[in-house]
């Protein structure tokens, strides 16, 4: 088991990173918390494959479990769900002590992350995430949201979490789309930081596709560092954590015009990914052979969905609805070579570039 430190003042917690390492939760838990009490938010169909080992593992340690089952489904993380939980949380006179632990994915991770991040204002949060998405990327640096009906991650905090518990191991059940949805914020960490992982990724393609243990366990671990050294750098997103939305305003709009059920998040963050390489193309950020590099990675991992023939300017439209807006201009974030970025706001008279960047995306030239 490695643990790698996040480090945040009296924020500071730790990422251990493992194989089977799911029973060791409640050992880990001692270490950071005396309370009794822990309320496990999760779905049935994570909360059928670990859930027992999980709360065995509490157990072990004299912690009293409480379960809230969310729908399975990014369409359910919304204010609704929060408030059954919540609902949940009173009817078990959960004391401020308590802790409120995700059991799942992202869509799991950030529910319960904004259920403890509200309820009394605020209870000790611990991730463990079970997609490669939510090992590489959403159990770390806080960032808990529901979704409104009209923009993403509307609704939201910043709650670090006292602890992350990522075993590689629960991925051997994750259905592939899910596993390559996850790749695509992998990736994301070469493109725009460190040019190095990026020949990583690239060097072991093969392995990374057949999800080889040691090679998992590595991508993991750098993914998880990067991260880190991004939040620890700019917790609140007031600078440089913005570069972790690459591609992210071009597939917020993708995944809305899909109403969040056609494309799976990571899905959406690689087509958007295309489209921010093809604008980085056009301003003479990238070089062709650069765009190449990064299109053959997509295709060799098998996550080149292409992007969906929506209207490009309705495209936009979406993408104007996105968080990442400021004083009305989008603020783009875009390759420049690779392992470094651009943060870009572009305003309406950039909107033709943008279009033509989207155009560009779905010809795939
Ligand atoms: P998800 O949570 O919906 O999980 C995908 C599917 O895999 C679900 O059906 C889930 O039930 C299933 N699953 C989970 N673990 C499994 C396992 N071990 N075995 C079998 N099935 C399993 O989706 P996701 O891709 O993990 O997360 C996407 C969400 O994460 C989005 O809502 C996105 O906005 C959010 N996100 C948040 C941050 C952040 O910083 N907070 C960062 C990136 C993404
Ligand atoms: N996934 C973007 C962030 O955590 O900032």
């Amino acid at each position: 088991m490695r643990e790698l430190p996040v480090k945040l003042g009296e924020r500071t917690y730790s990422i251990f990173i493992g194989t089977s390492i799911l029973g060791n939760t409640g050992e880990l838990l001692r270490r950071v918390s005396g309370t009794y009490k822990v309320l496990v938010v999760s779905n049935p169909k994570v909360f059928s494959l670990y859930g027992k080992k999980l709360l065995d593992s509490l157990g072990e340690r004299g912690f009293e479990s409480i379960t809230a089952l969310m729908p399975d489904g990014e369409e359910f993380k919304n204010m609704e769900e929060a408030i059954k939980i919540l609902n949940q949380a009173v009817d078990a006179k959960l004391e401020r002590n308590a802790v409120i632990m995700a059991l799942g994915g992202g869509v799991a991770g950030d529910l319960a992350g904004f259920v403890a991040a509200i309820y009394q204002r605020g209870l000790d949060f611990v991730q463990v995430p079970t997609t490669l998405l939510a090992q590489v990327d959403s159990s770390v640096g806080g960032k808990v949201a529901v979704n409104h009906p009209r923009g993403k991650n509307m609704i939201g905090a910043f709650h670090q979490p006292r602890m992350v518990v990522i075993d590689s191991s629960t991925l051997s059940t994750l259905a592939q789309r899910d596993y390559l949805s996850g790749l695509g914020e992998v990736i994301k960490y070469g493109i725009i930081y460190e040019a190095e992982f990026f020949s990583f990724i690239e060097n072991n393609a093969e392995k990374i596709i057949k999800k080889d243990e040691g090679c998992l366990q590595e991508l993991i671990y750098r993914s998880c560092r990067i991260k880190s050294e991004i939040v620890e750098q700019d917790e609140k997103e007031m600078g440089v954590r913005a570069i972790l939305n690459l591609g992210h305003t071009f597939g917020h709009a993708v995944e809305k015009l899909g109403e969040y059920q056609e494309y799976r998040h990571g899905e959406a963050v690689v087509m958007g990914t295309m489209a921010a390489a093809y604008l980085a193309l056009d301003m003479g950020l990238l070089e062709q052979s650069e765009l190449e590099r990064i299109l053959e990675l997509f295709k060799r991992l098998g996550i080149s969905p292409g992007f969906p023939s929506y209207d490009p300017a309705q495209v936009y439209d979406g993408m104007l609805n996105d968080k990442k807006i400021a004083n009305k201009k989008l603020r783009l974030i875009l390759p420049r070579g690779i392992g470094d970025y651009l943060i870009t706001d572009t305003a309406d008279k950039d909107k033709k570039e943008v279009i033509k960047a989207i155009e560009r995306a779905q010809k795939g030239k």
